[in-house]
């Protein structure tokens, strides 16, 4: 159904909760995998499906930020994870030479070569123009300027956050992956795929058949993301409990694989 014809106009106005279950299954279905059936071949009508979804995201302006390049060639593949992976393992070196405060989980990004849906995600920060800001760099032009760099991501987000849905929807495990921090990495990426120099590498989009049974990592309960007309300060953490949080997440590794929530949360 056209939901165009849903209008608000007259009493016939009735939520669909069969549509919202569905929309539910896919959400929760979501889960993220870390190894790929690398033998599987994608079939790129899929690829282009998942870019539909990826297309109708909602974002600031309509400025619709993104634009993504899907990568079919295996050496390519294994370049762009070499790329995350030796920077993974600097920032491991770094965290058991004792830099860091707390013991930092290790992953392994090489794998993301054997994702069989594999799309590089790209942002125009140039179309921060199409907010209506000053644009003049004037001291009440930069405080407008530096939300609209937020505007963007989030606009990103929300197209890379459709592409994931619809890849569960066609029953595909996906990966978000976020993890590239240097420039050198980023270049050797944006110079392997001929992207613009305008433009920025965000994230990587996987998807595939999972390796393993994919499941669920625990969430919040709605209790707990959601206050009514004021701040429910049962939800406020101070600072040690998120401190213990944390901890609790590497300890148990709940990032990485199945856990269960953390004590204070329970
Ligand atoms: C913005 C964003 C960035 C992420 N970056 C990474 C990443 O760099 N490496 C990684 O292994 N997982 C990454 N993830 C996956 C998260 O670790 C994962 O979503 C989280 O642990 C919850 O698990 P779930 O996706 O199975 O619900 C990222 C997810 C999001 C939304």
């Amino acid at each position: 159904m056209n939901s165009l014809v849903r209008t608000g106009q007259n009493s016939s106005f009735a939520a669909d909760p069969a549509r919202y279950d569905a929309l539910m299954s896919v959400l929760r279905d979501r889960v993220t995998a870390r190894a790929f059936n690398a033998a599987y071949p994608m079939p790129r009508d899929h690829i282009e499906l998942v870019m539909d979804a990826a297309a109708q995201a909602p974002s600031g302006a309509n400025a619709q930020p993104w634009h993504y390049v899907a990568v079919t060639n295996a050496a390519t593949k294994r370049m762009i994870a070499g790329q995350f992976a030796s920077e993974h393992a600097r920032r491991v070196a770094a965290n058991e030479a004792g830099r860091a405060r707390r013991a930092l989980h290790r992953l392994d990004y090489e794998a993301l070569a054997g994702a069989p849906g594999f799309i590089v995600v790209v942002l125009d920060p140039r179309m921060t123009w199409a907010f209506p800001g000053l644009m003049d760099g004037s001291e009440l032009d930069q405080p407008y300027h530096a939300n609209s760099e937020r505007i963007l991501l989030q606009s990103v987000a929300a197209s890379v956050m459709a592409a994931h849905l619809a890849a569960t929807a066609l029953g595909y495990q996906t990966w978000w992956v976020s993890a590239l921090g240097f420039d050198d990495a980023r270049a050797a990426i944006v110079r392997e795929l001929a992207i613009p120099r305008d433009l920025r590498v965000t994230d990587l989009l996987l998807f595939g058949p999972s390796l393993e049974p994919a499941t669920p990592r625990w969430k919040k309960e709605r209790r707990q993301i959601l206050s009514w007309d004021k701040f429910d300060m049962d939800n406020f953490r101070t600072v040690e409990q998120i401190d213990e949080w944390i901890g609790e997440l590497h300890g148990n590794n709940a990032i990485a694989a199945p856990g269960s929530p953390p004590k204070h949360i329970r």
